[in-house]
C-alpha cells in the first residue's frame, strides 16, 4: 500500500497527493510531474516506473540532456486535480516576470529510493508553487492532516518554507487563515529547543511550535537528512509530529488545544495549497521537498505511524550531486571559456570582481594567479566544491545578487552556501557546467566578460538564453600558477 491507501483505510483519505519521487497510491500509474526544457520550451511528463513505484528519472535525464529543465507542474495523484503550478504574485511579488515565483530546477535535489534515482524539489529563495482553486481541501474549522518529506539539512530563517493549506487570494487575510507545515530557523513568530531548524505550523501571522506563541520547549531541533513532518488540525485540536524519514518512528512534539492567541480557534482555513512559500507569497525561504499529502479528516496517530513505516520502507538515500570532470580538493585548477568568441579566456578575478581574461603560458605570474583556483570541499555542502583564490587565500568565488565576487569567507551560513558549486558534465557537451548549490537553476556564466550565476532565460540581462549552453560550459585543467 502507498501512503494514501493507508490514509484511506484510516478513514481520512488524501485530497491532495504530490510527489516528484514516487506514486503515493499502490495503483497509481499516472504522471507525477511535468518538466519543461530550456532548448525548445517543450514539456514532458514523468510517471512512475510501475504502478505505485518510483519516478522514471531516466525519462527526465534523456529529455533534459544537453539543456536545462524546470519543474512546471507537480500533479495531484488523488484524482481531484489539485495540481501545483508556478505561484502567482500575492501580498509579495515573486522574482520572475509579472511577479510570478521561480520554478525549481528539475535536477537540484537528486536522491535514490530503494536504490532507484529520483529528483526532489529544491526550493531556492524566490521559488514557489501554488493552487488557489483547489478542490476538497479543508475550509473553515474543518479537520485535515498533512505530511511532507523534507531535507532536514536545507533551510534558512526566511519566511516561509511551507507545504499545506493557505489563502486562495495569495494575500494575508488574517490569523487562522492557513494551516501548513513550516520547516526552518525563522524565529520571527515561534521557536523550539536548540538552534533549529524546527517543524512549526504556519497558521498565518504565526509559526507555532506548540500551544503558545513564541518558544515551546517540546519542539526539537531537527538533525536528520530526511525528515517526515506532520501537521494536523481540527476543532480546538492540533498536533505537530515528526521523525527521521529514513528510520524509526514519529514523535509527537505537540498535541492539544488551539493556541489561545486570538483568531486561531475556530480556524478560518481557505483551502488553497502552497509549496515553498508563505500564505501571502513571502518568497525568502529555502528548503527541499520530496513528497506530501493533505487529507480530509483528522488522521489518527496510528494511521500516521503506518505512513511513517511506509516512508521508511521507501528507503530515501542521498546520491552524488556532481558529474563530469572529477575535481579533487586541494588541487588547483583553471576554467577556460568555450564560447567560440571567448575560448582563450579563463575565469579570473580583478580585486573582488570575477571576470574572464585572456591568459597564456607566457602571461605574467600575477595574471596566471588571478586565473587559478584551489578546489576545496564545498563550504556549504561537502558533496560539492568551493573555489579559493590562489592569490588571495581565504577568499572564495561566491555569488551575491547573482553576480560573482571573490570575497573573504566570513564563516556565515549565507557565505558558505553562496560559495558552493556542484560541477556536472558540460551542458553544451564540452567540459563542465558549474551549478550553484543554493540556486541550482543557475550556473557559473561569463556574460560581457564578467562572472554571474545565470539561468537559461530569465529577468537579468545575463540570463539571456542566447549562447547560454556555451557560456556555462568550461574546460577544467590544472592551474597556471
Ligand atoms: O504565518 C507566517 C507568515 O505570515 C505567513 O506564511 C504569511 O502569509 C505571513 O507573512
Ligand atoms: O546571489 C543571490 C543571493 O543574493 C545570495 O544568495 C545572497 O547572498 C544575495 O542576497
Amino acid at each position: 500500500a502507498g501512503p494514501c491507501d493507508i490514509y484511506a483505510s484510516g478513514g481520512t483519505p488524501c485530497v491532495a497527493a504530490h510527489s516528484t519521487t514516487r506514486a503515493l497510491y499502490s495503483s497509481y500509474t499516472g504522471a507525477l510531474y511535468q518538466v519543461k526544457r530550456g532548448s525548445d520550451s517543450t514539456t514532458t511528463n514523468i510517471a512512475p516506473l510501475s504502478a505505485g513505484g518510483v519516478a522514471n528519472a531516466a525519462t527526465q535525464d534523456s529529455f533534459c540532456s544537453g539543456t536545462t529543465c524546470l519543474i512546471t507542474i507537480i500533479y495531484d495523484q488523488s484524482g481531484r486535480g489539485n495540481h501545483l503550478t508556478q505561484a502567482p504574485p500575492g501580498g509579495f511579488q515573486g522574482p520572475e516576470a509579472n511577479g510570478y515565483d521561480n520554478l525549481a530546477s528539475a535536477t537540484g535535489a537528486p536522491v535514490t529510493l530503494n536504490g532507484q534515482k529520483a529528483y526532489g524539489v529544491f526550493v531556492s529563495p524566490g521559488t514557489g508553487y501554488r493552487n488557489n482553486n483547489a478542490n476538497g481541501i479543508a475550509t473553515g474549522d474543518a479537520a485535515e492532516g498533512m505530511y511532507s518529506i523534507l531535507d532536514g539539512t536545507h533551510y534558512n530563517s526566511g519566511c516561509c518554507f511551507d507545504y499545506g493549506n493557505a489563502e486562495t487570494s495569495s494575500k494575508d487575510t488574517g490569523n487562522g487563515h492557513m494551516e501548513a507545515i513550516y520547516f526552518g530557523t525563522s524565529t520571527a513568530w515561534g521557536s523550539g529547543s536548540g538552534n533549529g531548524p524546527w517543524l512549526m505550523a504556519d497558521l498565518e501571522n504565526g509559526l507555532f511550535s506548540g500551544v503558545s506563541s513564541g518558544y515551546n520547549s517540546g519542539d526539537p531541533s531537527i538533525t536528520s537528512r530526511f525528515f517526515t513532518a506532520v501537521v494536523k488540525g481540527g476543532p480546538n485540536l492540533w498536533a505537530l509530529r515528526g521523525g527521521n524519514a529514513a528510520s524509526g518512528s514519529l514523535s509527537t512534539y505537540y498535541s492539544g488545544i488551539r493556541p489561545t492567541a486570538s483568531g486561531y480557534n475556530p480556524m478560518s482555513k481557505e483551502g488553497a495549497i502552497i509549496l515553498g512559500i508563505g500564505g501571502d507569497n513571502s518568497v525568502s525561504a529555502q528548503g527541499t521537498w520530496y513528497e506530501g499529502v493533505m487529507t480530509s479528516g483528522y488522521p489518527s496517530d496510528a494511521t500516521e505511524n503506518s505512513v511513517q513505516a511506509n516512508i521508511v520502507a521507501a528507503k530515501y538515500a542521498t546520491t552524488s550531486l556532481t558529474s563530469g570532470t572529477v575535481l579533487t580538493a586541494g588541487t588547483s585548477i583553471s576554467l577556460r571559456a568555450t564560447t567560440s568568441s571567448s575560448n582563450t579566456r579563463y575565469l579570473a578575478h580583478t580585486g573582488t570582481a570575477v571576470n574572464t581574461q585572456v591568459v597564456t603560458s607566457s602571461s605574467a605570474t600575477t595574471l596566471k594567479q588571478q586565473a587559478s583556483w584551489t578546489v576545496r570541499t564545498g563550504l556549504g555542502n561537502s558533496a560539492c566544491f568551493s573555489f579559493e583564490s590562489v592569490d588571495t587565500p581565504g577568499s572564495y568565488i561566491r555569488h551575491s545578487d547573482f553576480t560573482l565576487y571573490v570575497n573573504a569567507n566570513d564563516n556565515s551560513k549565507q557565505f558558505k552556501e553562496d560559495a558552493t558549486f556542484c560541477p556536472q558534465s558540460g551542458i553544451s557537451g564540452q567540459g563542465s557546467s558549474i551549478r550553484s548549490w543554493n540556486y541550482p537553476t543557475r550556473y557559473i556564466r561569463h556574460y560581457s566578460n564578467a562572472g554571474y550565476i545565470a539561468s537559461n532565460g530569465g529577468v537579468h540581462t545575463w540570463d539571456s538564453a542566447t549562447l547560454f549552453n556555451d557560456d556555462v560550459s568550461w574546460v577544467i585543467s590544472s592551474s597556471f600558477a
